[in-house]
């Protein structure tokens, strides 16, 4: 449903003016930024330099001082708070550094959560979860608690539960910084192809070069603005 509805130029969010501070400290100053449909965006720069923030703001977690999210023509800012939950539910998968997991429920519970707070039917929510778990080659791991699973196992869950309602971005915060390289890497492989695959917009903020290699537009925040960068 979500490809109908997308725009002749594909530009699915837009960021315009963006700007964020804590106290006196200046984070974000003035970003702007056209994210088109399908595209895959490494976020680079140093500890501390506002990737978490931007990615929260883009996600609509958090707002900014001033500027505008506009999401397919509609600003973030302008809808109730109620709209913007709407919109998180059906259109964005998140993946953050620590799983984040919910450690009281299996991993095939995990991963239908977001079919569950969009009211899908019991059968059909199984259906999914069993063909995204398949996906990342983690169906044998449905049934067992979080606590049972690798580190890299339990990415791949978190990531299941991103992809599973089929949003149409997904925002990853450093998805790999718990994990040792080679993990990384297969758990990245991992993400990259499924959104490629589905046409899935992509932002992950990360330290790994080798990531920003893959995607196909890096940026990077120095002194609160964010330039592009050679990958
Ligand atoms: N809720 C908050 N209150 C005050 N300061 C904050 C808050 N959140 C973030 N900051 C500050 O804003 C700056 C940017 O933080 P942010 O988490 O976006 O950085 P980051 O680039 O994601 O860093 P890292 O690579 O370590 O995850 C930091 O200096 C941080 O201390
Ligand atoms: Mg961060």
């Amino acid at each position: 449903m979500h490809r109908t509805m997308r725009q002749a130029n594909g530009i699915q969010i837009e960021l315009a003016g963006i700007s964020k501070a804590y106290g006196e400290q200046v984070v974000l100053d003035g970003i702007d930024l056209a994210i088109t449909d399908a595209e895959f965006i490494a976020v680079m720069g140093r500890s501390g330099s506002g990737k978490s923030t931007l990615l929260k703001i883009v996600g609509g977690l958090d707002t900014p001082d001033a500027g505008a999210v506009i999401h397919r023509g509609r600003s973030l800012n302008g809808m109730s708070e109620r709209e913007r939950t709407r919109f998180r539910r059906s259109s964005l998968g998140f993946v953050f550094q620590f799983f984040n997991l919910i450690p009281t429920l299996t991993v095939r519970e995990n991963v239908c959560l977001p079919l569950d707070l969009n009211r899908m039917a019991a059968d059909e929510s199984k259906r999914r979860s069993s063909e995204v778990l398949g996906e990342l080659e983690i169906d044998g791991c449905a049934d067992r608690f979080p606590e049972e699973l690798s580190g890299g196992e339990q990415q791949r869950a978190a990531i299941a539960r991103a992809l599973v309602h089929e949003p149409e971005l997904v925002i990853a915060d450093e998805p790999t910084g718990n994990l040792d390289l080679e993990t990384a890497g297969a758990v990245l492989e991992v993400l990259g192809t499924s959104c490629r695959q589905r046409g899935t917009t992509l932002i992950v903020a990360t330290h790994s070069r080798e990531i920003a290699s893959v995607a196909d537009r890096t940026l990077r925040i120095l002194g609160a603005r964010l330039e592009e960068a050679a990958p």
